[in-house]
C-alpha cells in the first residue's frame, strides 16, 4: 500500500511522472530556492521535509555549494531513489526515514533554512499547525521556512478551474488524465490541502514574521516566513 505522497506505485517513475502531472514543477522549485536571503556561498544548514526522490535536494545543494541538507521522508522507496541521486554530494546530504510532524523537526535553533515541496498538504490542519510550531523552534533566529505546495481555494469555481488547468497540462504532455493515472499507477488519495490564507495566518500565529506568498500558479503556491532575529 502506498504511503501519503508517494503518488506512484513505483518510485522509479516519479521523476518523469511528476513533471507530467504537476504544472510548472521546476518553476515551483526555482521559486523555493530563489526565496531565502542566503548568499550562494553561505554555509547554509538546511532541513528538507518530504524530500522524495531528492529532486529539490539536488537543486538546493547545487545552488548553495557550501550548504548541507538533512532530508527526511517516510517512504523508503523514495529515499532509495534519492540516495542514488545524492551520492555525488557526499556527506553534504543526509537522508533519514521518518514522518513529520511526529519525528521532525526535533532540533532547536539548528537550521538556517527549512524547505519543503509538495509534501505538507498531506497533513491535516492540526498536523500542519503542529509542524509549523516545530519548524519555528528548529530555525535559528533570522532563518526562513519556505514551502512550495498544493493549496485549496475557498471557492468551488476556482477549484474546478484548477482541475481543468491540470487536465490541460496532462493533455499537453500527450495524455488523457485518466489514462495517465491508470498506466502510471498514480493517485494521491491522501491530499488534504489548506487555503493559502489559512496557512499564512497559522505562520503568523506561530511567530513568523515577513510572512508572505511568493509565487502562485492556480492551486500551487510557494509561501513562507522568517523567524525573528
Ligand atoms: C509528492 S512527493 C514530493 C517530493 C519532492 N519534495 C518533490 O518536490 O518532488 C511528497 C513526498 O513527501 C513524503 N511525505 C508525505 N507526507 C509525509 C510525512 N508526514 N512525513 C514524511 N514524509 C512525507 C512522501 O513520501 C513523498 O516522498
Amino acid at each position: 500500500m502506498k504511503k501519503p505522497g508517494e503518488v506512484f506505485e513505483d518510485a522509479s517513475v516519479y521523476d518523469p511522472g511528476i513533471e507530467a502531472i504537476v504544472p510548472r514543477y521546476d518553476e515551483l522549485h526555482d521559486a523555493i530556492l530563489n526565496s531565502p536571503p542566503n548568499d550562494r556561498n553561505d554555509p547554509v544548514n538546511v532541513l528538507e521535509l518530504g524530500a522524495g526522490t531528492g529532486e529539490l535536494t539536488t537543486k538546493l545543494l547545487t545552488r548553495f555549494p557550501k550548504s548541507t541538507v538533512f532530508a527526511v521522508d517516510h517512504s523508503e522507496q523514495m529515499l532509495d531513489e534519492a540516495e542514488r541521486k545524492l551520492e555525488t554530494f557526499g556527506d553534504r546530504a543526509t537522508l533519514d526515514c521518518g514522518a513529520f510532524p511526529d519525528d521532525y523537526p526535533a532540533a532547536e535553533d539548528e537550521y538556517d533554512l527549512v524547505v519543503s515541496s509538495l509534501a505538507v498538504h498531506h497533513l491535516d490542519v492540526t498536523q500542519k499547525q503542529t509542524l509549523f510550531d516545530a519548524i519555528y523552534e528548529s530555525l535559528t533566529p533570522g532563518g526562513w521556512f519556505i514551502n512550495g505546495d498544493v493549496i485549496r481555494f475557498d471557492a468551488p469555481h476556482l477549484e474546478t478551474l484548477s482541475g481543468e488547468m491540470i487536465e490541460n497540462w496532462v493533455r499537453s504532455k500527450g495524455w488523457q488524465e485518466e489514462d495517465f493515472m491508470d498506466e502510471w499507477q498514480a493517485s494521491d488519495d491522501y491530499d488534504d490541502p489548506s487555503t493559502l490564507t489559512d496557512q499564512l495566518v497559522w505562520l503568523r500565529e506561530t511567530g513568523f514574521e515577513s510572512v508572505t506568498s511568493i509565487w502562485q500558479y492556480y492551486n500551487f503556491a510557494v509561501y513562507g516566513g522568517k523567524k525573528p532575529e
